[in-house]
Parts: structure tokens; C-alpha cells; sequence
């Protein structure tokens, strides 16, 4: 069964609004943020008129029944991503809120002098400062998997990179500039065989695809509801429920805690030990919904769909003459995510032209600087695809392309 996102664009009010200058909106910027499906806007909106209560605290029906909600799409979350258990799934801010709650818990308690933290030359600051951060702390050291011509890992010296000393391995599955989809497995593998957890930023990649988590056997998972129809301002840390219980909450407050003496405290049972303070609650009922829009579309179609885009968006992209394309030629190790810059041209230049077009596409280092100096570019023009965008939209993407290839090529002359 496949989709037809001619229907499904309908669900989505945002996508048929013309922009302030009467263009109609193409919107490819799906890597940043994805857009909300009446259902998932229907749902906050009915949370606060009607059913706005702060969860876990009240004996009265409205905090039950928000509570109920709330920890229904915990359950829920962890079916959707076939996790261990609903205790192992954190509800945090979004992905970054979720890497720095293991770099500052897991990572403080278990990272040592001298120990190394692995990850890749293509991670998004999210998952890069944060360990920095970590590592300068405590004088650990971190080491980074290069990546081929591909743009795929670069795993030849996996055993040299990843050694007796590395503590964790965080490692992104989809990039968000290139689109590239890595294979983890032998990179997990060699993580279990020195003992070090492994963290997958899973924040491109979890929206695009089916994800199990359990058949994946990572430690710990990290993806934000933005990203996949859900409000902004909530996220998901997955952890192995051994290993969450094990780590030393973060933030401390209210909801977070069993007792409290004026001098110290005991703390709760998870998952409430990691979530402390009041949650977005609208934002989680929220993207409860966005998983029903999911679930009925399937994940497996939106991977599909998505790969013919991104096949029709390099055939078209390749015709246009003065482009690089970066990322592997490879289908199946990519998703829908195309990166290219314009010879001679500026990305924010072309980006400013496609927005007088309408054509929404992300420009810039895309939160990857360390990548952009290895690819020896300032930055790059980013389309990122979902379900609900058409060919129509990718050919309005050329035809906006073109355009600006005729402006450069007249200011050229003059
Ligand atoms: N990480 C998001 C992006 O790549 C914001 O655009």
C-alpha cells in the first residue's frame, strides 16, 4: 500500500497558504521542523480549553484525566518504537534536551580521566558540544569516526577508534546535511564487545522510517516530536531500563523526587527521577496524535515515498548545470534530504531567490560546522523532504533553482 500525499496535504492547513507575496508555500524544510496535521493542533487546542491541569498532582478529575493522557502516549511511544518498556521511554524538551541529560547523568558519573567518548565528524552540535563539554570536565578524551567520499562512516579503523577506554559512543543514524543513513550494527557490535554504551541521535531519523529499538540494541535513543508532526518543546530520550535506573537524575524538583529533609533527598522511581518540574503536557497529548497520523500512514510508505522524491530530486538536480550534490548516490543508504551549493553563488543567496518563489529550503552550516570544513564549504542549500511533499514540489525547487542561475547569470554580465 502506498500513500497519496495529494490527500494527506489536505490534513495539513499550513500547506495550502500562499506566502505574503502571493506565491503559494513549497515547504521543504522538513529536516528543521516538520508541519502539524489538524489532528495534532486540534489536540492542544482542546487541552487548554478543556482539559488544562498540571499532571501527577491532583485528586481531582481534570489532573487525572491529563495525567491519563499524558502517560497514555508514554505507553504509546514506546509501541511506536518498539522500546523495552513505557519506563524506559524520558519525555525531555527534544533531541539536544535529551543528549545533555546523558552527557550530564550517565556521562558525569561513568566518564573518567583519560576515557574516550566517540562520535563522528558529521554530528550536529547537539550531539557534539554537549560532549565537549563533558570530556573538558572530566579530561576525557574524543575521537571522531571520519567519513569516506560517501559521506557514509568511515569504519576501517573501527578498532583503533573505538578501544578498551571508550566509555560512550554517540553516533547520529541520518545526517541532517547529506541525508546520509548510516548502518550502526558493527559500530554496536564493537561497543559491546570494549563495554561502552551507545547513544544513537536518532532526531532525522526516527521521523522517516520505521525504528526498533529493542532489534537495534542501543542504549540510548534520542529523537525530537518537532521533527515527526508533533508540538515543539518535547522530545524522547530512550534508555535501556537497567541503565536509567542506574544514572543519577539531572534536574532536580518537583515531580522528581520520593522525600525530602531540608539537606537532602530520595528519589523517585523512573521514569519520574528524569523528568522533574512540569512538563509540556499539551506538547506529549500533542504528539500522542502525531503517532495515530503516523501509524495510519505507516512508516514504512513515508521511507518509500520519500526515496522516490529524493530519486526524482537528484535525476532533476543533476540536469542543472553548476550544482554539487553532496551525499551518496546510493538510495538505500539515504533519505529524503538533498545538500548542494551553486557555483559561485552564496546559499543564502539562493535561498533568499526561492523564498520570493515561495520555496522553503534551509541554508547555512545546518548546525555542522565541523562538516562543512571537512567538505571545504561555508555551507550548503538543504531541501528536506516528508510525506506530504509531490514531484510538483521538487519541480517547483528546479524551476526556482533556474531562476536563480538567470539573476546571477544577468549580474554577471553587467
Ligand atoms: N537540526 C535541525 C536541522 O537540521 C534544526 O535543520
Amino acid at each position: 500500500m502506498s500513500l497519496d500525499p495529494y490527500k494527506l496535504r489536505l490534513d495539513f492547513p499550513i500547506l495550502s497558504q500562499t506566502m505574503p507575496n502571493g506565491k503559494p508555500l513549497v515547504y521543504l524544510d522538513n529536516g528543521a521542523t516538520s508541519q502539524k496535521p489538524i489532528s495534532v493542533i486540534q489536540a492542544t487546542d482542546d487541552y487548554y480549553a478543556k482539559e488544562n491541569a498540571n499532571i501527577h498532582r491532583g485528586v481531582y478529575y481534570l489532573s487525572q484525566h491529563a495525567t491519563e493522557l499524558f502517560e497514555r502516549t508514554r505507553i504509546k511511544t514506546s509501541h511506536f518504537f518498539q522500546a523495552q518498556c513505557a519506563k524506559a521511554i524520558i519525555f525531555t524538551r527534544g533531541t539536544t534536551d535529551a543528549i545533555n541529560l546523558v552527557a550530564q547523568t550517565y556521562g558525569r558519573a561513568n566518564v573518567s580521566e583519560g576515557d574516550e567518548i566517540v562520535l563522528s565528524v558529521q554530528e550536529h552540535h547537539s550531539n557534539l558540544v554537549p560532549w565537549q563539554m563533558l570530556a573538558q570536565e572530566k579530561k576525557a578524551f574524543l575521537k571522531f569516526f571520519p567519513i569516506l567520499e560517501d559521506t557514509t562512516y568511515d569504519l576501517s579503523k573501527l578498532n583503533e577508534i573505538i578501544t578498551k577506554r571508550t566509555k560512550i559512543v554517540a553516533i547520529s543514524q541520518m545526517s541532517n546535511v547529506t541525508g546520509t543513513v548510516h548502518d550502526l550494527s558493527k559500530i554496536i557490535d564493537r561497543a559491546r564487545q570494549v563495554g561502552a554504551k551507545v547513544l544513537v541521535d536518532g532526531a532525522q531519523a526516527a521521523c522517516h522510517m520505521p525504528i526498533h529499538l529493542v532489534d537495534m540494541d542501543v542504549d540510548f535513543y534520542a529523537f525530537s516530536a518537532h521533527k515527526m508532526l508533533g508540538p515543539t518543546g518535547v522530545g524522547v530520550l530512550f534508555g535501556k531500563e537497567e541503565i536509567l535506573e542506574a544514572m543519577p537524575p539531572w534536574l532536580g524538583g518537583g515531580d522528581m523526587i520520593e522525600s525530602v529533609e531540608l539537606e537532602s533527598s530520595t528519589y523517585a522511581a523512573l521514569p519520574a527521577k528524569l523528568e522533574a518540574g512540569t512538563p509540556n503536557i499539551a506538547g506529549v497529548i500533542g504528539f500522542s496524535h502525531a503517532l495515530d497520523y503516523l501509524q495510519k500512514v505507516g512508516m514504512k510508505n513515508i521511507k518509500d515515498h520519500e526515496r522516490m522524491l529524493t530519486e526524482y530530486a537528484l535525476d532533476q538536480l543533476h540536469k542543472v548545470g553548476g550544482l554539487t550534490l553532496y551525499g551518496t548516490e546510493d538510495l538505500e543508504k539515504r533519505g529524503g534530504v538533498v545538500s548542494f551549493t551553486m557555483d559561485g553563488i552564496h546559499p543564502h543567496d539562493v535561498g533568499s531567490i526561492l523564498d520570493e518563489e515561495g520555496v522553503a529550503i534551509r541554508v547555512g552550516h545546518h548546525c555542522c560546522q565541523p562538516l562543512m570544513k571537512q567538505l571545504q564549504i561555508p555551507g550548503t542549500c538543504r531541501a528536506s523532504f516528508y510525506f506530504y511533499n509531490t514531484k510538483e514540489d521538487i519541480d517547483m525547487l528546479v524551476h526556482s533553482i533556474g531562476k536563480v542561475k538567470s539573476i546571477f547569470g544577468r549580474v554577471v554580465r553587467k
